[in-house]
């Protein structure tokens, strides 16, 4: 579902230096899979994550997501400009448009309800029926148990509450593939477990799923694979009884040791 080919993006710091943040990625997330990625706090997990569903633009490489293919060459550093552009931006928008991404600090719109949050894309970007939009997003809000809470604004909300929203929010947009970038890195244990509940579920229903997480024992238990990334290369990939039984490069299972699981609650 996700393909990544030979991807590298630096950011600029300064007019001459450029720091390299994902040097040659070769990644694939399965249809219908959970794939976790793991890994130190500046491995470019997040602008990994970001190149896929192109906030960040890869400077090169190929990006598959659901079918459609867009192919990021060294030479086009001078962007494209006038119909080239737009054209561009269309591929970017619609590419886009088949993943949905939920963030660690939820990003809900603070003027909206959490129903009209969920309603937005569907209803403004989708050109969906608003009847309709709202009966969906009223069984999304059933499903991440939130209904009670449709007519309340995030601010009046705790943390996972808000979290469940953003969750909703992004399945509203009815996506080909789930992007969590350490969707419970910002909650208290107690509200880590609401939220790690409803990602249980969805996992259940075989939805496509890439996760950054640094919390290992939920890791091992939900995904099909698990990814490695470290310095901005991607160092394993495998099942969690591949990544998790030893077998693997030092960096990895030093990782692994020093993030000690049976500290973390789930
Ligand atoms: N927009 C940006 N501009 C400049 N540097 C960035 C930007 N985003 C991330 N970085 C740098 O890229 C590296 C990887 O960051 P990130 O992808 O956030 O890692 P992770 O999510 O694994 O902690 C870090 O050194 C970070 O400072
Ligand atoms: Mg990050």
């Amino acid at each position: 579902m996700v393909f990544l080919n030979a991807v590298k993006k630096s950011f600029r710091q300064g007019p001459h230096r450029a720091l390299p943040v994902l040097r040659n990625i070769n990644f694939h997330a399965p249809r219908g899979k959970t794939t976790v990625l793991i890994g130190p706090s500046g491995a470019g997990k997040s602008t990994m994550l970001r190149c896929v569903n192109l906030l960040e633009i890869p400077d090169e490489g190929v990006l598959r997501v659901a079918g459609k293919e867009l192919r990021f060459e060294k030479n086009e550093k001078r962007p494209p400009f006038g119909k080239a552009y737009f054209a561009r931006q269309r591929e970017i928008l619609s590419l886009r448009r088949h993943t949905g991404m939920v963030f660690q600090n939820f990003q809900l719109f603070p003027h909206k309800t959490v129903l009209e949050n969920i309603m937005e894309g569907p209803v403004l970007v989708k050109k969906e029926n608003p009847n309709e939009a709202r009966d969906f997003a009223l069984a999304l809000l059933e499903k991440v148990e939130m209904y009670d809470k449709k007519d309340s604004y995030p601010s009046t909300l705790s943390g996972g509450q808000q979290q469940r929203a953003a969750i909703a929010r992004a399945l509203g947009m009815r996506p080909d593939v789930l992007l969590f970038d350490e969707p419970t890195s910002a909650l208290d244990p107690e509200l880590e477990r609401e939220v790690l509940n409803v990602i249980r579920t969805l996992v259940k229903e075989n939805n496509t799923m890439i996760i950054v997480t640094h919390n290992l024992i939920f890791a091992r238990e939900v995904a099909d694979f698990i990814a490695f990334l470290d310095g901005g290369e991607l160092l394993v990939r495998g099942t969690p009884g591949e990544i998790f039984s030893g077998a693997v490069p030092k960096r990895v299972s030093d990782f692994i040791a020093a993030m000690s699981p049976q500290d973390y609650a789930i």
